[in-house]
């Protein structure tokens, strides 16, 4: 079967497309044929060893997918051949098939595609346990996301309007914030795609402002960093929630830590990864509220490409170059 290895850190065209021998499925794990797999912004970090942490040589890259269940171990008792199922995986997802313990596969909800299975799990995950667990979400919040057309940002946007939040959003281009507006958008805030000087950081700050109807947000959800991060923070209210969530623009922002004192403000860290496995029953009521949420109709995971598996490579490099909105899904 073929699978995408990354045999030396450095440019995503590195990659290289593999043809190896799959071994028999070990005792406790499910064997699966892989239909789609969600392309993540990590994807493009951690190929050139740029990610939080950097795995032994080679590699192969894709966290997430959806497929059948084409072989099980003889303890498996969750799954059988056949069944429809999604699956999140250390790595590994860009591939045709996989090994996989059962404990990181579930049953995919009735009408629901193999795509839109692969697509919504890391993103609407990271975003839930971001707003509820470590924001505290209520309906009477008012929620600022920044690179919010992107996969967690707009899932965030969708959690956020479900859950009864007034939401502004930050994006760079008009189409986005257009996007967004779909989304139920209660305000935008343009910010272009340079670096920011001083007066701009002040005119951006003062602008995030204007648009809070309460004077300043009581969470923020910042999945960019960067130059975006302090001007963002200078627009939090009293008792505000600053969540840290990542930094696809490029640097780690350092911020003023008075700024803190100044709101009685709280900077939070998300790490949804290992959120999974410390809070396993949390996070197994996260997805079950998610999966209701989706087949309520009260939130709707925007795929906006669909892309040949083979070309991958092609794919993570748009997702680096700011080019994907919602999220993009490779196809075998
Ligand atoms: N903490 C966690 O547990 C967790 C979990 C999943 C993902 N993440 C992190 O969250 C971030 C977003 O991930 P994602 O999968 O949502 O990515 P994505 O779909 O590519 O969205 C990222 C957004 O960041 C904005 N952005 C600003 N500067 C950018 C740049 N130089 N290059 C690319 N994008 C830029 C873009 O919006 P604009 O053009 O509108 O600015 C884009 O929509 C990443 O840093 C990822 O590592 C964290």
């Amino acid at each position: 079967m073929k699978i995408l290895h990354c045999k030396e850190y450095g440019p995503v065209d590195n990659l290289v497309w593999e043809e190896i021998d799959i071994q028999e499925p070990q005792d406790n794990e499910v064997q699966i044929e892989i239909k789609a797999a969600a392309l993540n912004f990590p994807d493009f970090l951690i190929v050139q060893g740029l990610y939080q942490f950097k795995p032994e040589l080679p590699f192969a890259p894709g966290n997430e997918g959806a497929g059948t269940v084409t072989k099980i171990g003889k303890n498996v008792t969750k799954f059988k051949e056949g069944d429809r199922v999604y699956f999140m995986a250390p790595y590994g997802a860009f591939a045709e098939k996989i090994n996989i313990s059962e404990f990181s596969v579930f049953p995919i909800p009735e009408d629901i595609t193999f795509q839109l299975a692969a697509s919504y799990q890391m993103a609407y995950g990271t975003s839930y346990h971001a707003l509820v667990q470590r924001g505290a979400l209520s309906g009477d919040d008012e929620v600022l996301i920044l690179g919010a057309s992107g996969g967690v940002g707009l899932a965030a946007l969708d959690i956020a309007k479900a859950k009864g939040a007034r939401v502004v959003v930050g994006v760079s281009t008009e189409e986005k914030a257009q996007i967004c507006q779909n989304y139920g958008a209660d305000d935008v805030v343009i910010y272009g795609s340079g670096p920011k000087d001083k007066e701009e950081a002040k005119a951006f700050s003062a602008e995030l402002k204007a648009k809070s109807a309460k004077g300043g947000y009581d969470i923020i959800y910042d999945p960019i960093g960067d130059c975006y991060a302090e001007p963002a923070f200078r627009a939090i209210g009293w008792k505000g929630k600053y969540l840290v969530v990542g930094f696809a623009a490029g640097q780690i922002p350092k911020l003023p830590i008075n700024l803190t004192l100044l709101k009685g403000a709280s900077v939070v860290g998300v790490f949804w990864g290992a959120f999974t496995g410390r809070e396993f029953e949390e996070n197994q009521k996260n997805i079950s509220d998610i999966n209701e949420m989706l087949g309520k109709g009260q939130i709707k995971p925007l795929i906006s490409k669909e892309i040949p598996m083979e070309n991958a490579v092609e794919a993570i490099k748009l997702i680096g170059s700011r080019g994907v909105v919602g999220k993009v899904v490779l196809v075998n």
